[in-house]
């Protein structure tokens, strides 16, 4: 007797339930328990998946009950495991966020916003982190392969114990993953010297949206360019970069930090005059001081790759209104360097660089800027006025330096766009306690807002550039989904500010090698299709 279909899709609900309402969520942990140890899956009801979850977030912001969760965390600890988490994800159409260090500021790498109720894993490659030096020799540079989930404080030790004289081109926080770090371009205390991190990367191990693993070879020229700086996601799994390291002239480098307050009349003229230095000639590449404001506080924290003689003479000619004496110099080699500014101490053991512990303390936003034409000293003055002292919490600006080697590559050579003519980026930070939307929320974004609409005559415009590395969903959030606009046109509200004249080329990029759109989050590029 023949079996009609109803009856026996009836027959299986009644009988079998488990069978038929299997998610894409259970496929896709079944496909992958197929291939990989089981120790590496922590589905969403296992005992490790919360801790393994928060282990990298920096905001607790996003560690709330409403945070949408992910079905799945693989913590991959190799390439294939890699390759098999993407085909397994396409296979069973589960999305994966991919995670290195987790310090996205707004959470992507772990937490979906657009995708709300569909299913997503977190591809977390906290445990993929090998570092390897090669030293060079006269004839050849020396180069790192560094795998995506290393932070940049076990990058630098790996370097610094590999030899005093070389370095490479990272930011001021040791636990910023290396795989969202250069997935952005990178920016740091030696950009005016040796460029963004991005410009010193050379290769790179990648797995694409059919799960295939390619270098720089078999990826291509567009690929590479485009995931060198064009925004973590978009474009596959890297899960490994192949970097030139920088070669010092000296084993010893200098720092100084130097705090002064606006009550003092003569600040505002020392940050108006420190602002034009960057496209100053005669300042050295190997000269970085960027400046932390916050309240009536103003911070200035140089690093510079040479001694202290020089540096003093430096400073005599080009700040003197700064009033550095060698009193505030202090001389070690890079690693060191590297560790004081980050943890502020000399008492503690580089090997503190090593430490990936987060600390989920209080909540916080941020916005970005870049300048390209003068504040001016009744500029900062009106700053500190009206926005940098308020009562209850003020706003933190990080002022990020740039001119030297950074401006003289073209901005279409990486996808980072903001080089010549650039004289600093922006960081805005506020800082609250403790609820994720509340009144204390609403305030300090409120204040953080007031700041950056107060800046906008000061800044960039036309884009009002920002920087792909400072995440932020503010950008654009009306755009996305307006009616009539396809998504390449909504993507270019936030991509153009990010990336300028290169978000055009990155869409067609993503075209030809992701156009079904697997890897996605909030501000990833869309295909264009031609
Ligand atoms: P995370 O793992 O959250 O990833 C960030 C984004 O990249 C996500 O979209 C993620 O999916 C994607 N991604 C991560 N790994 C990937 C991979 N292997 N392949 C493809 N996509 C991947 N920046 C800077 O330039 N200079 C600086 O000095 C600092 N300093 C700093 C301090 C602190 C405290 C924070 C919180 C952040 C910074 N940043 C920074 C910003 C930082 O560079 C940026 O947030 C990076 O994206 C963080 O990289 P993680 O790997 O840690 O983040």
């Amino acid at each position: 007797m023949a079996v009609s279909p109803v009856l026996l899709a009836l027959v299986l609900i009644v009988f079998f339930p488990t069978l038929t309402s299997c998610s894409p969520a259970d496929e896709f942990i079944q496909c992958l328990s197929e291939k990989i140890p089981s120790e590496l899956l922590y589905p969403q009801n296992s005992t490790g998946f919360m801790s393994v979850l928060s282990s990298s977030v920096q905001n607790p912001k996003f560690l709330t009950n409403t945070t949408a969760r992910p079905s799945c965390i693989v913590t991959a600890t190799a390439a294939p495991h890699v390759q098999d988490a993407v085909r397994c994800g396409r296979l069973h159409g589960v999305r994966l966020r991919v995670r290195s260090g987790g310090h996205d500021f707004e959470g992507l790498s772990y937490r979906s916003v657009r995708d709300d109720g569909q299913s997503f894993a977190v591809l977390d490659l906290a445990r993929l982190r090998a570092v390897s030096i090669s030293r060079g020799s006269w004839w050849e540079a020396a180069t790192a392969w560094v795998d995506s989930g290393a932070t940049l404080g076990e990058l630098y030790y790996a370097i610094g114990k590999a030899s005093p004289t070389l370095a490479f081109p990272g930011g001021a926080c040791p636990t910023v993953g290396v795989g969202g770090f250069l997935s952005g371009g990178g920016i740091g205390l030696m950009t005016r010297k040796y460029g963004i991190g991005t410009d010193s990367v050379v290769d790179a191990r990648v797995v694409n949206a059919d799960g295939e693993l390619l270098d720089r070879g078999s990826m291509g020229e567009d690929l590479f360019w485009a995931i060198r700086g064009g925004g973590g996601e978009s474009f596959g799994v890297v899960v490994s970069w192949r970097l030139k390291l920088s070669s010092m002239v000296s084993p010893t480098v200098t720092v100084f930090n130097i705090g002064k307050t606006f009550d003092e009349s003569s600040t505002a003229a020392v940050l108006a005059k420190w602002e034009t230095l960057a496209l100053d000639q005669s300042l050295p590449d190997e000269l970085t001081i960027r400046v932390a404001l916050q309240g009536k506080n103003v911070f200035f924290q140089a690093l510079f790759l040479g001694g202290c003689t020089r540096l003093e003479y430096t400073m005599r000619r080009l700040l003197p209104e700064l009033g550095m004496s060698s009193a505030d110099c202090r001389e070690m080699s890079w690693l060191r360097a590297m560790s004081f500014i980050s943890l502020g101490s000399m008492d503690t053991p580089v090997e503190a660089m090593l430490n990936r512990t987060n600390n989920l303390g209080t909540y916080v936003k941020n916005r970005s800027d870049y300048v390209r034409r003068a504040v001016g000293k009744a500029g900062w003055e009106s700053i500190s006025r009206e926005h940098l002292s308020p009562s209850g919490g003020a706003v933190l600006m990080i002022l990020e330096p740039h001119g030297g080697a950074v401006a003289r590559v073209s901005a279409d050579s990486t996808p980072y766009p903001h080089r010549a003519g650039v004289l600093y980026n922006v960081q805005y930070a506020v800082y609250w306690c403790c609820d994720a939307d509340g009144g204390a929320a609403a305030a300090a974004t409120g204040r953080l807002d007031g700041l950056y609409g107060f800046m906008e005559p000061m800044v960039s415009s036309n884009p009002r550039e920002a920087f792909a590395n400072y995440r932020d969903l503010d950008i654009g959030q009306n755009a996305v989904g307006a009616d009539g606009l396809t998504a390449y046109e909504s993507g270019r509200v936030w991509g153009e500010r990010y990336f300028m004249g290169n978000f055009r080329r990155l869409a067609a990029v993503k075209g030809k090698v992701d156009p079904g759109d697997y890897f996605r989050n909030e501000q990833s590029i869309p295909p264009l299709l031609q």
